[in-house]
């Protein structure tokens, strides 16, 4: 299958790696990306760029006028202390810009053609209550005002499936890692870690680092939605039936994260313990068999290959920085 695909976000780390998957399989690709966090060098130069908020009308006119088969929604306010600390302004992106592009879509009368695949959180949406591996329909109480939009939007996508016959995905990826990846994010541990070990720094562990997380690299992630856009589904009637855990439904603690990286950078800094942060999450990976049976989806990409592909971007972009000698 190939056609004509709308990647939000495409500018953003996982957004450019979607988006390169697409042009690698034959689509035609354009990005919408503000470029508030996406980087012009990220993009694709098959794709075409529009440099929209997806709050505008101008976003919502795109989408309105060309009749995009899918939409990978990626576009989004994705720091969760931001949104902590500004609800109004997470909501802002992450609600309302997204009921922008969702009403265009409606309005265009095409909608019924159009597949939108939404970046959700595995990591985030289920909260700490819930004793993991989580599985899609594992009861959700999101913690932060980033999860709950997140959620929200989940709903918005089946109201919009059931009575406006959108056909809508919603994938919940887990903490990716990868290339291009901003510390900000879910898995920022990484990126940070990176920076470290090559500032020949000690990273720092908060608690006793058996905190856990699921770790699945971008590249698994990229296939996986992939998959959600172009895999035939049954028809939605509830929530969690067009939503797609993205992990590697493997626990790794933080510890075992920074040995494994260290391992792969082969370089040796200290590590160091610092007081456990109050509210942190402590346990988190997740249920990914229905991916496997539903989108033929499985991760490929071990966390130590993982990390050694990305610890090597990080150092190919680190020496690329530093001015030549003459
Ligand atoms: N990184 C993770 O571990 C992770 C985990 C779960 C879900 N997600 C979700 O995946 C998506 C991509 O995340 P990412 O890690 O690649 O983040 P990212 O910040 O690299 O990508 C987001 C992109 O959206 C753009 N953007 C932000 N606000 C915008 C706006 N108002 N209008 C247009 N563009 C806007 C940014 O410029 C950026 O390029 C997000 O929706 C995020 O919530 C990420």
């Amino acid at each position: 299958m190939s056609g004509r695909v709308l990647v939000t976000g495409g500018a953003g780390f996982i957004g450019s790696h979607v988006a390169d998957l697409f042009v690698r399989q034959g689509w035609s690709v354009a990005v919408l990306d503000d470029l508030s966090r996406g980087k012009r060098e990220n993009v694709n130069p098959a794709a075409t760029l529009h440099v929209l908020d997806i709050r505008s009308p101008d976003a919502a006119a795109l989408l309105e006028r060309q009749a995009f088969d899918v939409v990978v929604h990626l576009a989004a306010q994705m720091d969760v202390r931001r949104s902590v600390a500004d609800p109004a302004f997470d909501a802002s992106v992450n609600v309302l810009g997204t009921l922008n592009l969702l009403e265009a879509l409606r309005r265009s009368g095409t909608a019924g053609h159009t597949r939108v695949v939404f970046s959700s959180t595995g990591g985030a949406v289920y909260g700490d209550l819930a004793t993991p591996p989580n599985g899609e329909t594992t009861p959700k109480d999101p913690d932060s005002p980033y999860a709950v939009a997140k959620l929200a939007v989940e709903h918005y996508l089946s109201y919009y499936a059931r009575i406006h016959g959108i056909s809508t995905v919603s994938v919940r990826y887990a903490n990716v890692y990868g290339p291009r990846q901003d510390p900000h994010g879910e898995a920022g541990v990484v990126a940070i870690f990176c920076g470290r070990i090559l500032a020949g720094e000690p990273l720092t562990v908060f608690g006793d680092g058996q905190q856990t997380r699921d770790y699945v690299h971008v590249g698994d992630v990229a296939d996986a939605t992939y998959r959600a856009a172009s895999v035939n589904l049954d028809e939605a009637l509830h929530l969690d039936d067009r939503a797609f855990n993205v992990g590697t439904g493997i626990a790794t603690s933080v510890l075992d994260l920074a040995t494994t990286l260290l391992d792969a950078a082969g370089v040796s800094v200290p590590i160091e313990f610092a007081p456990k942060r109050p509210g942190e999450q402590q346990q988190s990976f997740l249920a990914v068999g229905k991916a496997a049976r539903v989108l033929g989806w499985s991760p490929r990409i071990s966390l130590a290959n993982g990390l050694a592909d990305t610890y090597r971007w990080f150092a190919t972009r680190e020496t690329a920085a530093v001015p030549s000698r003459t």
